[in-house]
């Protein structure tokens, strides 16, 4: 791969001991890919960072990039961390778990991330053509097919690296030719955000490997777009989906020129989502909106809806939100009183909630109900927004 002489002296260490590393796993990694360069990025995205799955290897492995005086040299935000600090009837986590959670946090603000969200383009948006090197397969997604930036799908510690060089190899999804839809996916219009979401899971289930070309959402929310997303970057890897009237890709007669064609059908939809409803209602149960984390306007309507009801909700209601989100003392204490809960900076999916008693999540995305049981040891069903009403 080649690399310009200011490239050489970070690899040969002029720069200090972790640029060179970096370097060194950014220079592997390009070769591995044929990359023919590396290329400047304007922000790194980093994801893997709950200590449920990293452990204490990467413990040791962030606080010792710090140790060898790491800094992120492009603006740089990382995904949310395990909800370490929730309790739940009365069950906390140890405080062995919390504290090494919060050294990974500790250390990561330290090189300079600004912000922990699964939402990175809440923080700082992106702009069309512009090279970036995101973790977080939905983000990822929302960056290339809705931003029109450029980005791979990142590994969270190749991300690490690319946030410390400014510099991401430059192959994939960063050059436009690889850009183009290979397949057509035609999906129903979605009219619920928990549509859309399953929508998108059943669309990678179909072509998990091919950018796909998405034709028949139509002109919907830019919230149930994230829910489309985050549902195809679940079942599949793609990094981009070229969305009809949506992505910056898309031209009128693409479809035509792309060859092979699937479809979801709208039955498929409503049975997939029958099918994963919950037919248990216990004390063990919470509702957990906010995968990926909730946008200001879903805050509005969902407050708006809470306050202004005296209906009670049936379990309690965690939504999951980022900094970019601030609700005020007052506001907070009385989403407490009618059973819900803020959860900011945390990913609850990625969190042992069994640990904590938990027995049940409820939730309207098909990411969550996707990885739930294996990583938070829970069992998972889906539900509406609207539907946590008693009575
Ligand atoms: Fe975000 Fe965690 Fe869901 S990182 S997208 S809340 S799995």
């Amino acid at each position: 791969m080649y690399l310009s002489k200011l490239e050489e002296r970070m690899l040969s260490g002029e720069f200090g001991e972790a640029v060179s590393r970096a370097m060194r796993v950014l220079v592997k990694f390009g070769d591995s890919v044929k990359a023919e360069k590396l290329i400047p990025i304007t922000h790194a995205h980093i994801s893997g960072i709950s200590i449920f799955n990293i452990g204490d290897p990467g413990v040791s492995f962030i606080e010792d990039l710090t140790l060898r005086g790491a800094k992120f040299s492009v603006f740089t935000t990382a995904n949310p961390y395990a909800a370490v600090n929730l309790d739940f009837n009365g069950l906390t986590f140890p405080q062995e778990l919390r504290a090494k959670q919060g050294r990974i946090n500790k250390a990561l603000v330290s090189m300079g991330a600004r912000a922990f969200t699964c939402a990175p383009y809440f923080i700082r948006r992106p702009e069309l053509r512009e090279h970036i090197a995101w973790a977080e397969s939905s983000a990822v997604l929302y960056a290339n097919s809705v931003c029109g930036a450029l980005t791979n799908r990142e590994g969270g510690p190749l991300a690490l690296m690319e946030a410390i060089v400014g510099r991401a190899p430059y192959w994939g999804m960063h050059i436009p030719d690889n850009r183009a839809p290979e397949v057509l996916i035609k999906v129903p219009k979605p009219s619920s955000y928990l549509e859309a979401a399953v929508c998108g899971y059943l669309a990678g289930m179909l072509e998990p490997y091919r950018v796909p070309l998405i034709s028949g959402l139509g002109l919907i929310p830019d919230d149930w777009v994230r829910a489309f997303l985050a549902g195809l970057g679940t079942s599949s890897q793609t990094p981009l989906a070229v969305i009809e009237g949506v992505s910056p890709e898309y031209r009128e007669g693409l479809a035509a020129e792309v060859r092979d064609k699937v479809e979801v059908d709208r039955l498929e939809v409503m049975r997939f989502i029958n099918e994963n409803r919950c037919r248990v209602d216990d004390g063990e149960t919470v509702y957990m909106f906010g995968c990926p984390h909730l946008s200001v306007k879903e805050m509005s309507e969902v407050i708006e809806k809470l306050m202004n009801t005296s209906k009670v909700i049936k379990h309690e209601l965690w939504l999951v939100i980022g900094d970019y989100i601030r609700l005020g003392n007052e506001l907070e204490r009385k989403l407490l009183e009618k059973g819900v809960r803020i959860l900011r900076n945390v990913c609850p999916v990625v969190t042992k909630l069994n640990m904590l008693g938990v027995g049940r999540v409820l939730t309207d995305s098909a990411k969550a109900l996707h990885y739930m049981p294996k990583l938070a040891g829970v069992s998972t069903s889906l539900v509406s927004r609207f539907e946590v009403f008693k009575g």
